[in-house]
């Protein structure tokens, strides 16, 4: 169905085979921006057009991207320094990453079909094996972080044989989208409230205490625990901070005494992102129930997640003739075979090439940076937190009437209380983009830092490169960074 009241033209002739018009793989590699914009707008998602346009990005089209480099159509060439938001610790289109998808195809390997056992899922479920602590060495392979976390969620639920009804989770917190994954994220990432799964409350993350008095609260009449799962990033992304070690033993100590499983979800730290394999295998010997991971699990190419269980847990949950369909093998695309080869080829490289060490390396050059431009523009930068090749900035300063302007406004996205926080970071965001050419991301949900986090193929050099981009943007002052991003008319849309 179409929608757009004055589609070109060549939209609404059909062509003389009587075959309706479709768009093929080739035109979509000339297609011009203003036409990618108007199909957007008629069947993607028109607001999604206004937003991204209006902060000054989506403004042109990639031709090609390598490494740590975005390439546009019009000859710019862009230092990506968003690590994809955790997909992209190999850099764009790793040269053994595309090898192995180009073999995989080559040689005409199967995608589906359970009933052949996938040598590559055989082969990955060892390899996490090998690499994880303790007996966590059980593994399932769907497609999506979320997926991953509420497989991990079921597994608990069924571990206990539905007898425990309540699951735990952190205030600092993202899961996922999904409705069971979307209801365990505590952190405001939305401005509707979903429908979500029973028995969900919140503690304090990090806090011990907190844990306790929600484990307490939720005990049945006869004084037995009814949590069956506790939920927690140990290094939450989104915010930048990061659980003590006491607080991770003194869960897994707690969990352990009340047979509730632990799960570690490490979807965006996994693969040595903050400095370990994973943030929490910098504790030894500590090893939750069950881990989950994507992002870059995949190699930047294949879309697919794992949740890892120590083998009694997952034991208990499925393993019966009756069972064993229930969760492993049910979904469609579960374990489909490129996608898990790719994985099996992105876990070999970040283990081969040291992808902790890589994170650390980054590290030594990136977190005394940021902590000289601190130092340097005291009232731009209120905080500057983070592990590894992953740390946030957290912005202030600006006119403070924009906090007035926010109590003023009338309604719609400017009457938000962190209107000022959004609007400043945006302009950073736009004029390191715009005028150095160096591309940085922000979670528009204002308590989220501007966030720094090259890929692991990174050098000192490109981290110099945007140290010396990032110390040229804030020598300019917020106002004068606000005041071109106005005139770019960025934000004119807010008040709509
Ligand atoms: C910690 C964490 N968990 C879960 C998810 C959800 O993953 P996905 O977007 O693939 O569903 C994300 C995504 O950013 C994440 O960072």
């Amino acid at each position: 169905m179409t929608t757009d009241a004055t589609p070109p033209p060549s939209d609404t002739t059909p062509p003389a085979t009587g075959l309706p018009p479709l768009i093929t793989v080739d035109e979509c590699e000339e297609m011009p921006l203003r036409r990618v914009h108007d199909l957007y707008r008629s069947h993607v998602n028109k607001s999604q057009v206004s937003l991204m346009t209006s902060f000054g990005f989506g403004r042109e089209l990639v031709s090609h991207a390598e490494g740590s480099w975005i390439h546009t159509r019009d000859g710019r060439r862009v230092l990506d320094f968003t690590g994809g938001v955790g997909v992209l610790n190999h850099g764009h289109n790793h040269p053994r990453i595309l090898a192995a998808r180009r073999r995989f195809q080559e040689q005409r390997r199967m995608e589906v079909h359970k009933t052949y056992f996938s040598p590559y899922i055989a082969a990955l479920g060892h390899n996490l094996a090998q690499l994880l602590p303790g007996d966590l060495n059980m593994s399932f392979f769907p497609n999506s972080g979320a997926e991953a976390v509420e497989g991990a969620v079921k597994l608990a639920y069924k571990y206990h044989g539905g007898k425990r009804q309540q699951i735990l989770h952190a205030d600092i917190s993202f899961h996922g989208k999904l409705l069971g994954s979307g209801s365990l994220t505590g952190s405001a990432q939305s401005t509707f409230a979903f429908p979500g799964i029973p028995g969900v409350s919140a503690f304090r993350y990090g806090d011990l205490d907190s844990v306790r008095e929600s484990v307490a609260a939720a005990r049945d009449a006869k004084g037995r625990c009814d949590v069956y799962a506790i939920l927690i990033e140990p290094f939450s992304a989104s915010t930048m901070t990061e659980c003590s070690e006491e607080f991770l033993r003194g869960l897994r100590e707690l969990c352990t005494a009340e047979d509730i499983v632990l799960i570690f979800d490490e979807i965006y730290t996994g693969w040595g992102k903050t400095g370990s394999l994973f943030h929490f295998m910098r504790h030894p010997g500590l090893v939750p129930d069950v881990v989950t991971t994507s992002k870059s699990f995949g190699g930047g190419k294949s879309s697919i997640s794992a949740f890892v269980a120590r083998e009694p847990v997952f034991r208990q949950a499925y393993d019966s003739l009756g069972d064993a369909m229930l969760q492993s093998t049910s979904t469609t695309y579960y374990g489909f075979g490129e996608e898990t080869a790719t994985a099996l080829e992105a876990v070999n490289i970040a283990v081969e090439d040291d992808y902790p060490a890589r994170a650390r390396a980054i590290e030594r050059v990136l977190a005394p940076g940021l902590e000289r431009l601190r130092k340097q523009y005291p009232d731009i930068i209120a905080d500057v937190r983070g592990a590894g090749a992953l740390y946030g900035i957290f912005l202030d300063g600006g006119p403070r009437m924009l906090d007035l302007a926010a109590k003023l406004a009338p309604g719609g996205l400017a009457r938000d209380p962190l209107l000022r926080t959004k609007v400043i970071t945006c302009a950073v965001v736009n004029a390191m983009y715009q005028e150095h050419d160096v591309y940085m991301y922000y979670t528009l949900n204002g308590r989220s830092p501007l966030v720094a986090a090259p890929s692991l193929v990174a050098g000192p050099e490109e981290v110099e490169i945007f140290l010396d981009a990032f110390d040229k943007t804030l020598a300019r002052g917020m106002n004068r960074l606000l005041a071109a991003f106005l005139k770019d008319k960025a934000v004119s849309r807010w008040a709509a």
